[in-house]
């Protein structure tokens, strides 16, 4: 977040750099499907982002002793490719992925019926190919498709955005411009039927009221992320009846 700067965020009509209104999202496309391989995949462009996800599962866990006789484990492993980013970014995990899949295998697991699947685990890989920020809340909704995609029964289709603070302006869903020069970055994963939050964090720092401001920003923001979804979901299953 924000090294303070003279770079202008919102323009004197309002707008932001890539000409949107604080409220308005970037444009985004889902697709489901799309390896032959997993158990589950899908694909997602969010502005910059391109993100895929692909999950295994529910399979018995190995080795045996990780394995919890009461429940799925799922583990999620978000990985940046080396070249996603403008500066080469060193292959493998590092801090941050580490700690990138840990919230994000709990936001996915508190929308899975894990208890019915004992002894198992559910493996859900991130791979972003080209980063903008904003990436795990991108990686979350994609990886949400994907999971339904492997017909693992969830509450909901949870869904990530995030919201925040620019030249003194709460908008959602920050460009990289606006998350490198901005105040606050506040992602959201979101649960869109019950209004649950399975994740929150912020980066920057705004007022109590601006928070609460941004967090109703996401919260709207969700559902209609969510009908998306519903739509990709759609478009392949209806694809296949046509097909068969
Ligand atoms: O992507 P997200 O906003 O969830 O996470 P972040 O840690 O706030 O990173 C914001 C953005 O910084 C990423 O989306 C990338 O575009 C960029 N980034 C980068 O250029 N090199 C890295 N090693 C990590 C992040």
């Amino acid at each position: 977040m924000g090294m303070k700067s003279d770079i202008k965020l919102i323009d004197d009509n309002g707008l932001r750099i890539d000409g949107r209104l604080p409220n308005q999202l970037r444009p985004i496309k889902m697709e489901v499907g799309v390896l032959k391989r997993a158990d589950g995949s899908a694909y997602i462009e969010w502005g910059g982002n391109k993100i895929i996800a692909a999950v295994y599962g529910p399979r018995e866990a190995y080795p045996k002793h990780i394995q919890d006789p009461n429940k799925a484990i799922v583990r999620a492993r978000y990985n940046m490719a080396s070249f996603s980013v403008d500066e080469r970014k060193k292959p493998g995990p590092d801090r941050r992925s580490v700690e990138l899949s840990k919230v994000i295998s709990e936001a996915l697991e508190s929308v899975i019926f894990t208890e019915r699947f004992p002894r198992t685990t559910i493996d859900v890989f991130i791979e972003v190919l080209q980063a903008d920020a904003g990436t795990r809340v991108a990686g979350i909704t994609v990886a949400s498709l994907a999971l339904a995609d492997a017909g693992i029964p969830m509450k909901d289709l949870i869904v990530g955005c995030a919201a925040g603070k620019i030249d003194g302006v709460v908008v959602l869903d920050l460009n990289k411009e606006e998350d490198n020069y901005g105040e606050a970055d506040v992602p959201m994963a979101i649960i869109p039927r019950t209004k649950e939050i399975a994740l929150l964090q912020m980066d920057g720092d705004m007022s109590y009221e601006e928070l609460i401001t941004a967090m109703d920003m996401a919260m709207e923001a969700a559902q209609e992320i969510h009908r998306m979804q519903i739509e990709a979901l759609k478009r392949k299953y209806t694809e296949i009846e046509e097909v068969e």
